[in-house]
C-alpha cells in the first residue's frame, strides 16, 4: 500500500521523519500477561504456539491493549520463533521457562531446514494480521514484525535463551562458512514473512535483533548489520515505501553504524542507551523509538512521570516513537500503563 501525500497517522509521520505532537506511541510486548484478559484469552490456547497460530485468539489478543489504552500502533500477536518452526526446527515454549529448540550444532542440521512450504505453514499469521488490519481504529498502524537473523540464529544454535550465547558465537567464529549459510536461510525468511505480513495489511515492520548486544565489533558487522541490510533492500524490493524500525539491543557504541548502514527507517533504543548520546550519534531526523526503562513503569508515580518527562524533554523536535527501552514485564500493574499513555499524551 503505497502512503498518501496526507500521512494521518501519526505513526507513520514520525516514521516519515516528521515530529509530531503529542509523541505516539505503542509498547514491545503490549499484549501479554500483565492484562487479566490476555491471560484469560491464553486458557483457550493449548500451549503458546497454538496460541499464535489461531487467528481468532491472535486478532483479539492483537486488540486488546488496543482497546484498553488506545495505542497509536498495534503489533500483530505472534513470536519471533515461528520462523525457526516453519523452518522444521522442533520449537516449545514451556510454561515460565521460556522457549526451547533442538539445537542446530552441525552443517547437517542446517541442511535439514527447509523454507519449502512454509509461508502456508505461516498463513495463520498472515490471517491474523488482514483480520486485524479489518477492525483498527483509522489512525492505529498495523506493526508486522520478526526477529533479526542474528537473533533467530541464537535461539536455533544455542537451543532457547542464553544470557552469552556461547554456543552461537562459538559456530560465528570457528565456522562462519556454516553459520553464514544459517544466515542466509534466514534472510531470505525473514523477507518472505515481513513481504506475507505487509501484504496482508501490515504498514511498517519491526526487526528485533534482542541478542545483537553481545557480539563484538567486526561481528556485530558481520552478522547484525548485514543481514539486516540485506532484508532492507530486498523488502524494499517489493514494499518501496515500507517504514522498517530495527531494535538493536545492546548495541551501544554500534548504534550510529547501525542507523547509518543497516538500511533501517528509524531505530529503537534500548533502556540502557542514555537518548541524548543516541540522538547524537544518528542522522538529523532520524526517527526514533524508545527508551523508557520497564521498570519505571512498574514502579509508577512520580518516578514513572519523571522518566517520561526526562524521554520528551532530549527527544523534542525530533521524530520520537514513545516506547520502552524492552517489553512490558508480566508484573506491571495495567492501570500504570493507562497512566503511561495520559503522561505521554499530556492529558
Ligand atoms: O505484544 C507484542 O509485543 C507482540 C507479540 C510478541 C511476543 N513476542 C509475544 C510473546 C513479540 C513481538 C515477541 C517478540 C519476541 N519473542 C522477542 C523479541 C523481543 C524481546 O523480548 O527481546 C523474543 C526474544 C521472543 C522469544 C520469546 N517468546 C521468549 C524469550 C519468550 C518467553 C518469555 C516470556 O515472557 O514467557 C516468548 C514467549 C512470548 N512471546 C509470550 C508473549 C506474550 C509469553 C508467552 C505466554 O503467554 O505464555
Amino acid at each position: 500500500m503505497r502512503s498518501s501525500s496526507i500521512i494521518q497517522k501519526p505513526m507513520l509521520e514520525a516514521l516519515a521523519g516528521r515530529p509530531v505532537e503529542p509523541n505516539p506511541l505503542w509498547l514491545m510486548r503490549q499484549a501479554g500477561r500483565y492484562l487479566p484478559e490476555y491471560r484469560e484469552l491464553r486458557k483457550k490456547a493449548l500451549n503458546f504456539l497454538d496460541f499464535c497460530f489461531r487467528p481468532e485468539l491472535a486478532i483479539e489478543a492483537t486488540l486488546q491493549p488496543i482497546r484498553r489504552y488506545g495505542f497509536d500502533g498495534a503489533v500483530l500477536f505472534s513470536d519471533i520463533l515461528t520462523v525457526p518452526w516453519a523452518l522444521g526446527q522442533k520449537v516449545e515454549f514451556t510454561n515460565g521457562e521460556g522457549p526451547k529448540l533442538e539445537p542446530i550444532r552441525s552443517e547437517a542440521d542446517i541442511d535439514r531446514l527447509s523454507w519449502d512450504g512454509a509461508i502456508e505453514r505461516l498463513s495463520p499469521v498472515y490471517r491474523t494480521v488482514a483480520g486485524v488490519a479489518a477492525q483498527l481504529p483509522e489512525k492505529t498502524a498495523l506493526i508486522g514484525f520478526a526477529g533479526a537473523p542474528w537473533t533467530i540464529a541464537s535461539y536455533m544454535v544455542q537451543g532457547g535463551g542464553d544470557r552469552d550465547f556461547i554456543a552461537a558465537r562459538s559456530m560465528a567464529l570457528s565456522d562462519p562458512a556454516a553459520f553464514g549459510r544459517l544466515i542466509d536461510i534466514l534472510v531470505g525468511a525473514t523477507v518472505d514473512h515481513l513481504s506475507a505480513q505487509i501484504q496482508a495489511g501490515a504498514e511498517l515492520v519491526q526487526l528485533f535483533d534482542s541478542w545483537s548486544g553481545v557480539l563484538s565489533e567486526d561481528q556485530f558487522r558481520r552478522w547484525s548489520i548485514e543481514p539486516t541490510r540485506a532484508i532492507a533492500d530486498a523488502l524494499r524490493q517489493k514494499h518501496p515505501t515500507i517504514p522498517i524500525i530495527g531494535f538493536p539491543r545492546g548495541a551501544g557504541g554500534m548504534l550510529g553504524d547501525y542507523a547509518r548502514l543497516a538500511g533501517v527507517t528509524a531505530i529503537g533504543i534500548d533502556t540502557q542507551t542514555p537518548l541524548s548520546w543516541a540522538l547524537s550519534q544518528l542522522p538529523d531526523g532520524f526517527p526514533v523509538q524508545g527508551n523508557l526503562d520497564p521498570v519505571a513503569l512498574v514502579v509508577g508515580g512520580k518516578t514513572l512521570a519523571d522518566a517520561v518527562a526526562t524521554i520528551l524533554d532530549k527527544a523534542r523536535d525530533r521524530p520520537l516513537i514513545f516506547n520502552l527501552g524492552h517489553g512490558v514485564p508480566q508484573v506491571t500493574p495495567p492501570e500504570h500503563v493507562a497512566e503511561l499513555v495520559r503522561l505521554v499524551r499530556g492529558a
